[in-house]
């Protein structure tokens, strides 16, 4: 009976609203991507997508209701490397984040930038290094909580720069970002969705590029590696999630629908503008979203665990 209704469902899918999970706050990288998917996938399904952010503990707490939802299409995940990381950070995670999900597909890969207040005094990537290093344990680095992409990026460049400076959470880099530009903290390493267009609008200054390339939107700004500094870089991808036991063919709508969006011009140039790619078609499926998701939990979680980095 179950199964038969569940056949019903799939086979009118979608014929009310989906809700996207971001389990970030809004205004941050993670709002701004789920809420250009969600107009351009509903575009491609004929139903309206509401974005839902359930924000706190570093993501999972959104993962969560998720991973609670009925598994019919119309509660789906977007996520990013928080999704690998939170099993190495949390002691209880109320699910698992193979186990208790269906890949539907990667959505995008974007740089990382370090950021500071405007007055924050060193003038260049030279003296930035200096300045950080002589006085590390006063300045204070905001992130979106332990596992974010941010907490991760701040770990990385404190391990790279040999430095320890003061962390302060919040529920997602978007209220990070309006504290920095108010200058209530000090750095920040970010992605580019939200920290580009605030370094172009002169709302915060921008030092380096994390890894190996300048990103093509600030094309002056010098990457890490230019000033010696090896070993520090990272890319943040999103991907979409459906509950586990979401029906064939209603994952094979949602697939179809995610690459017809990474595919949309309109996507793609707002995405670029923001320094994101949209990935390639092939990219959003299943396939390599559950691939990406092993290899982010067998690269990262070692490395947190190691570092004995805990959230609880
Ligand atoms: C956000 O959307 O707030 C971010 O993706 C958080 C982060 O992981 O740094």
């Amino acid at each position: 009976m179950a199964m038969a209704g569940l056949q019903a469902t799939a086979q009118d899918f979608p014929s009310r609203p989906i809700t996207m999970v971001m389990p970030y706050a809004p205004g941050g990288p993670g709002d701004t991507i789920t809420r250009l998917f969600a107009g351009a996938m509903q575009k491609q399904l004929g139903q309206q997508i509401v974005v839902d952010n359930t924000a706190g503990a570093s993501g999972s707490i959104g993962t969560a209701k998720v991973a609670r939802s009925k598994a019919d299409g119309y509660t789906l995940l977007m996520i990013h490397v928080s999704h690998a990381t939170n099993t190495a950070m949390y002691k209880n995670l109320p699910y698992h984040p193979v186990d208790d999900f269906e890949p539907i597909g990667r959505a995008t890969i974007g740089p990382m930038l370090i950021v500071a207040r405007n007055d924050f005094p060193a003038k260049d990537l030279k003296d930035w290094l200096a300045y950080v290093k002589a006085n590390a344990p006063k300045i204070s680095l905001a992130h979106a909580g332990v596992g974010s992409a941010s907490h991760l990026c701040g770990l990385m460049m404190m391990n790279a720069l040999n430095v320890k400076f003061n962390e302060i959470p919040y529920k997602g880099t978007g209220p990070a970002l309006t504290d920095l530009m108010g200058g209530q903290v000090d750095l920040m390493c970010d992605q580019t969705s939200g920290t580009v267009p605030s370094v172009k609008a002169d709302k915060i200054k921008a030092y380096a590029a994390v890894g190996k390339s300048r990103l093509s939107g600030l094309p002056d700004l010098p990457a890490i590696s230019e000033a010696g500094v090896q070993g520090f870089d990272i890319t943040i991808s999103f991907g979409l999630y459906a509950p586990k036991g979401t029906p064939k063919p209603v994952m094979d709508q949602l697939t179809t629908a995610l690459q017809k969006s990474v595919t949309d011009p309109d996507v793609r140039q707002r995405l670029e503008a923001m320094g994101v790619s949209a990935v390639p078609p092939d990219m959003a499926r299943p396939e390599a979203l559950r691939a990406h998701l092993k290899y982010e939990m067998d690269s990262l979680n070692s490395l947190l665990t190691k570092a004995g980095v805990k959230a609880n």
